[in-house]
C-alpha cells in the first residue's frame, strides 16, 4: 500500500528507538522505500546496522560524512522524501526545531526538507508535560508540523503516563490513510477550517469572561474531517482535549484572535465549520492590573465582539459555511434566522438545555438546517459519532445540491 512512497525516518534518543526498528520494517513490508537517519544519542540504544537492515539501505548519522561526492547528503535527503517522520521525537529535538536549530544530521534535514514532517514524542510523562515542552510543540504546530500523539501507559523510567511512543501498527496505519487521502477519500484535496472551545475575554490579569464549551463537539469535527480525507486546521480556544492526529492546530484566547486567525485560513478553505462558543460580548476596558475589591456593588461595561460567522457569510465565495447555534428555546425558528442572517449554508442546531447534550457533555443532540429550509433531525449521540454524520450528511447534501429544495 506503500509502493514507491519515500520515506525518511529521523530516530533521535530514547528508549522507543527500539520501537523505532519496527516502524522502518513494517513500512518497507508495506512497500515504502525508507531512509533513516539517526542521533547520536539514538545510536546508544541502537547501533545504525539495525536500521540498515530493516530499510536495506544506507543509513546517516554524520553531517559531514558524504558518501556521495555528486550531492549534498542532507539537502538530497531532505529533497528525496515524500514524507519524513521524527520517531521517537525526543524534547531535545522538540525544542532544538521550534527554535530552528540545525546542529547535527537530524536537524539540517528537518530543516531543509520542503516534505511533510510528523513527530512522534516519546518522553518521560512530566517531560511531556513541562511547560517549555508544551510551549515548542505549540510552535510546531503554527509551524505546520504534524503530531502523533504519544500513547499512555507504563514507561521506561517507571512512571505511569502519557509519553509512549505511538505503536509502529498505528503510526503506519496513519501514513497508509495519510497516502490513501490522495486518492480515495471524499475530503481529499479539500481544506477543512473548525473553530472549537470557548474564548475568554479578559478583565484583567486575573479574571475573564467565557462559557463552558469544552471543545469536544469542534475536536471531533476536525477529526471526522481528517478522517474523510482533508486538509484539516483547528482553530480552537482553551480547552482541555488531546490534539487530534493529522490537524493543523492554531491556539487562540479572545474572540478577536479567533476573528484573526479565521480570516487568515478562510481565503483557501473550502469548508468552514463554527462550533466554537464565540463571546458575543468583551469587557468594553481590559485593566493591566488586578482590579481591586471595593465596597458595594461593581459593573463592568461591556461592548460586542464582531461576529466572525456573519463576517465569514459577507466575504464568502465557493466556501461551504456551516455554524452553529446554541439556544435554549425556540430553536429551529432562531436557528433559521441566524442561518439566513449570517449567509450561511448549513447551520447546526442545539438546545443545550437538553440533559443528552451542548455544553460539556460526551453526546450531542442536534438538527441540521440547510440553506434550502430544509431540517434534519439527528437522535442522541456521542459527539464523536455525530461528528462523523453530520460531515457526511453535508457532503452528500452538496453533491446532490439540486434536490435540497
Ligand atoms: O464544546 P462542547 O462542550 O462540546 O459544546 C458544544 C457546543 C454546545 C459549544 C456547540 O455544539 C455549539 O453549539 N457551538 C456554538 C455555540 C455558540 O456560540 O452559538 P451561538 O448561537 O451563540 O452562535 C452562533 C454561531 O455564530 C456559532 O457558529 C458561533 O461560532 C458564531 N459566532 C458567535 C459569536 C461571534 N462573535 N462570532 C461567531 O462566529
Amino acid at each position: 500500500m506503500l509502493l514507491n512512497k519515500k520515506i525518511l525516518v529521523c530516530v533521535t534518543g530514547g528508549i522507543a528507538v527500539y520501537k523505532a526498528v519496527a516502524l522502518v520494517s513494517k513500512l518497507t513490508q508495506a512497500g515504502a522505500e525508507v531512509k533513516v537517519i539517526m542521533t547520536d544519542s539514538a545510536m546508544e540504544f541502537v547501533t545504525p546496522l539495525s536500521f540498515q537492515v530493516m530499510s536495506r539501505n544506507d543509513v546517516y548519522y554524520d553531517t559531514f560524512d558524504e558518501k556521495d561526492s555528486s550531492v549534498v547528503a542532507h539537502i538530497d535527503l531532505a529533497d528525496w522524501a515524500d514524507l519524513v517522520i521524527v520517531a521517537p521525537a525526543t524534547a531535545n529535538v522538540i525544542g532544538k526545531l521550534a527554535i530552528g536549530i540545525a546542529d547535527n544530521m537530524v536537524t539540517t534535514t528537518l530543516l531543509a526538507t520542503t516534505a511533510e514532517v510528523w513527530i512522534a514524542p516519546a518522553m518521560n510523562v512530566h517531560m511531556y508535560e513541562n511547560k517549555a515542552v508544551i510551549r515548542n510543540i505549540q510552535q510546531l504546530h503554527e509551524d505546520g508540523y504534524r503530531f502523533i500523539e504519544p500513547a499512555e501507559g507504563f514507561l521506561a523510567c517507571g512512571y505511569v503516563g502519557k509519553g509512549r511512543l505511538e505503536e509502529p501498527e498505528k503510526i503506519v496505519q496513519l501514513i497508509m490513510e495519510k497516502f490513501s487521502q490522495v486518492t480515495d477519500l471524499p475530503l481529499a484535496g479539500k481544506k477543512v477550517v473548525v473553530t472549537a472551545g470557548p474564548t475568554r475575554e479578559r478583565i484583567d490579569p486575573v479574571r475573564y469572561i467565557s462559557n463552558f464549551s469544552s471543545g469536544k463537539m469542534g475536536y471531533s469535527l476536525a477529526e471526522a474531517a481528517v478522517a474523510l480525507g482533508a486538509e484539516t486546521v483547528l482553530i480552537s480556544g482553551p480547552v482541555e482535549l488531546p490534539i487530534p492526529n493529522g490537524v493543523q492546530l492554531i491556539n487562540v484566547e479572545s474572540a478577536a484572535e479567533m476573528l484573526e486567525a479565521v480570516l487568515s485560513e478562510f481565503n483557501n478553505a473550502d469548508v468552514v465549520i463554527k462550533s466554537a462558543a464565540v463571546a458575543d460580548y468583551r469587557p468594553k476596558e481590559q485593566h493591566s492590573q488586578k482590579m481591586k475589591k471595593q465596597d458595594g456593588d461593581s459593573s463592568i461595561e461591556l461592548e460586542r465582539t464582531t461576529d466572525i460567522l456573519k463576517t465569514l457569510g459577507e466575504r464568502k465565495k465557493e466556501q461551504i459555511l456551516v455554524g452553529f447555534a446554541a439556544e435554549t428555546n425556540d430553536a429551529i425558528e432562531y436557528g433559521m434566522k441566524k442561518l439566513s442572517d449570517k449567509n450561511l449554508d448549513y447551520i447546526i442546531v442545539n438546545d443545550v438545555t437538553d440533559p443528552d447534550g451542548g455544553f460539556g457533555n460526551d453526546t450531542n443532540v442536534v438538527t441540521l438546517l440547510s440553506r434550502k429550509g430544509k431540517t434534519y433531525p439527528f437522535e442522541a449521540m456521542h459527539k464523536k459519532q455525530l461528528a462523523k454524520v453530520l460531515v457526511k450528511t453535508i457532503l452528500d447534501l452538496e453533491r446532490d445540491v439540486p434536490n435540497d429544495s
